[in-house]
């Protein structure tokens, strides 16, 4: 055990310390006849969150040695568009929720209106910040950076994933294992995959690497996502600062709902340990990763 490393506990903090303070810089002011867009926009995308996805971007770039500034502006992307995954999942016609990051919703605190446009503008944003010169000084690695966090975004990642959990509330027949894991893998682990893969990027590492990489923030977002159905089981609406224990009565589909609470641990488990094999080839450096993993399913909220 390595003594000189801070605990995870305290490097999230740190880091959602300074992927806050880059949100501030890198956001609009509220300014203008549209003031009411940016104000919704900073109101979802700052102030709160674990920030596990701009970690994962931090601590697999300084696997390579990445520039902070580099980093902290891919991080900060990530966690623009996770916000606006959020703030469109929260909408009536879709999860219908009232409270998020322990404050009431997006459309809550504003409208509907405002909060699908202040989830399509944290997109755009996104996509703005990855693509300015300040993100990579190598036009390829922005490219790059656009292209994969595209795809993980859309029809082919996250959306793609909404869009079968919301038919799955539909179907007549419950989503077996693989269905279900396929939906995950899409709603919540491509983003987790991603932001893995973003570190990598910027940093121009290896394909060999890279592929260790995403395979273990693979195995860690599937593992994620359970956890996120096991803490929906059992938790409060008050420690999660969401409201809970309304999957099973919404027939979303979900590992919990049709193997039961301990066989998705055990499941969970698993993968956190298949996680942390992917990163064998790593040294010290990847420590913070592996108590991510570790983490992931020990987390109260
Ligand atoms: C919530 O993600 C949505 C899921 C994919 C389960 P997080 O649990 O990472 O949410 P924040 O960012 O910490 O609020
Ligand atoms: C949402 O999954 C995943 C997203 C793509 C936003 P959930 O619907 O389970 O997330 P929570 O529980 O509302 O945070
Ligand atoms: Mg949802
Ligand atoms: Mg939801
Ligand atoms: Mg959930």
């Amino acid at each position: 055990m390595n003594v000189v490393m801070p605990s995870l506990s305290q490097a999230l903090s740190d880091a959602a310390a300074e992927v806050e303070q880059a949100l501030d810089a890198l956001l609009p002011m509220a300014e203008g006849d549209e003031a009411r867009l940016f104000e919704s926009m900073r109101y979802s995308a700052m102030g709160g969150g674990k920030r596990m996805r701009a970690f994962l971007v931090l601590e697999a770039a300084r696997q390579f040695n990445v520039s902070r500034t580099s980093a902290l502006r891919v991080a900060c992307a990530m966690e623009m568009i996770h916000a606006y995954s959020l703030v469109h999942d929260d909408l009536p016609a879709m999860d219908n929720d009232d409270l998020r990051r322990g404050k009431p919703t997006n459309h809550k605190a504003f409208d509907e209106a405002t909060a699908i446009l202040a989830g399509d503008s944290l997109q755009c944003h996104a996509f703005t910040v990855l693509a300015e010169e300040d993100t990579h000084p190598d036009p390829a690695v922005r490219i790059e950076l656009v292209r994969i966090i595209s795809r993980a975004s859309g029809p082919r990642g996250m959306c793609g994933g909404q869009m079968l959990d919301m038919m799955a509330e539909q179907a007549t027949a419950p989503l077996d294992e693989a269905a279900i894991g396929r939906l995950q893998t899409l709603k919540t682990g491509k983003l987790i995959e991603v932001s893995a893969d973003a570190g990598a990027v910027l940093g121009k590492a290896g394909l060999a690497q890279r592929h260790a990489l995403v395979s273990y923030a693979r195995d860690l977002g599937a593992a994620f996502q359970i956890a996120d159905d096991i803490l929906d089981a059992t938790v409060s609406a008050e420690e999660m600062g969401k409201a809970t224990g309304k999957d099973a009565g919404a027939g979303k589909a979900t590992l919990v709902g049709l193997l039961g609470l301990e066989r998705a641990r055990l499941q969970a488990e698993r993968l956190v340990a298949q996680a942390k094999a992917h990163l064998d080839g790593f040294g010290d450096r990847a420590d913070m990763l592996r108590a991510l993993a570790d983490y992931t399913i020990a987390r109260r909220h």
